[in-house]
């Protein structure tokens, strides 16, 4: 696996309060067609889920997000992460990422962050916060000045969204936490996840505009 947005076209960003929940989330996940989770590093319990979730359920992609450090990647590196996401960038971050070995995502929210990470050989980038800074004409704005970029918009994208972001030309995935809304999470109902994860699985492009 040698890129991050290749790896799903959907990517459920989750954050996990109790490591217990890790495993039966994943599964929930992975029975609705979701097969890559981005864990993201806001929580204490966050590494250990990762841990248990790389060596329990290995049929699914586990990732860590909210990579701000060094430190962050070297850690979620050791717990087993597959893939590391990160909301911005830093020139430190991005040699730490880079040296972890893993397929990474640097965040960014402008064109010249976007010149700045092709011009290191960066093609993959998270689009963050995607709705906020933006949304579809944003991205759509981009294409022909910087076609060499490939977007993973993640922030404020539900459901009706997500398609008319995965209809753009350099947009390959999207991230979100719209299926994993907090009432199920906190009801700990693994079969309402397996729905939604099943919606957002099988979301196909928006038509393109005429
Ligand atoms: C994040 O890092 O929080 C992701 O972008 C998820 O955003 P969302 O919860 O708005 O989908």
């Amino acid at each position: 696996m040698d890129s991050v947005v290749g790896i799903a076209p959907v990517i459920p960003v989750v954050v996990v309060e109790d490591a217990d929940d890790a495993v039966p989330l994943a599964r929930a996940l992975l029975a609705g067609g979701l097969g890559a989770i981005e864990i993201t590093l806001r929580t204490p319990a966050a590494l250990e889920a990762i841990q248990v979730v790389a060596h329990e359920v290995p049929e699914a992609v586990v990732g860590a997000g909210t990579v701000l450090t060094p430190d962050h990647a070297a850690a979620a590196a050791a717990a087993g992460a597959r893939f590391l996401v990160s909301p911005g960038w830093t020139e430190r971050l991005l040699d730490a990422m880079c040296g972890t070995g893993l397929p990474y995502l640097p965040g960014v929210s402008t064109p010249s962050e976007v010149i700045d990470l092709l011009d290191r050989g960066v093609t993959d980038m998270k689009f963050f916060p995607a709705e906020a800074a933006g949304g579809v004409p944003f991205l759509r704005s981009l294409a022909s000045p910087l076609p060499r970029a490939r977007f993973c918009p993640t922030g404020g994208i539900d459901a009706a969204r997500a398609p008319h972001y995965l209809a753009l030309p350099n947009v390959a995935c999207v991230g979100g936490s719209w299926m994993l809304p907090k009432d199920l999470l906190a009801a700990r109902n693994w079969e309402g996840v397996t729905a939604l994860a099943k919606e957002a699985a099988g979301l196909a492009p928006a038509a393109p505009r005429s």
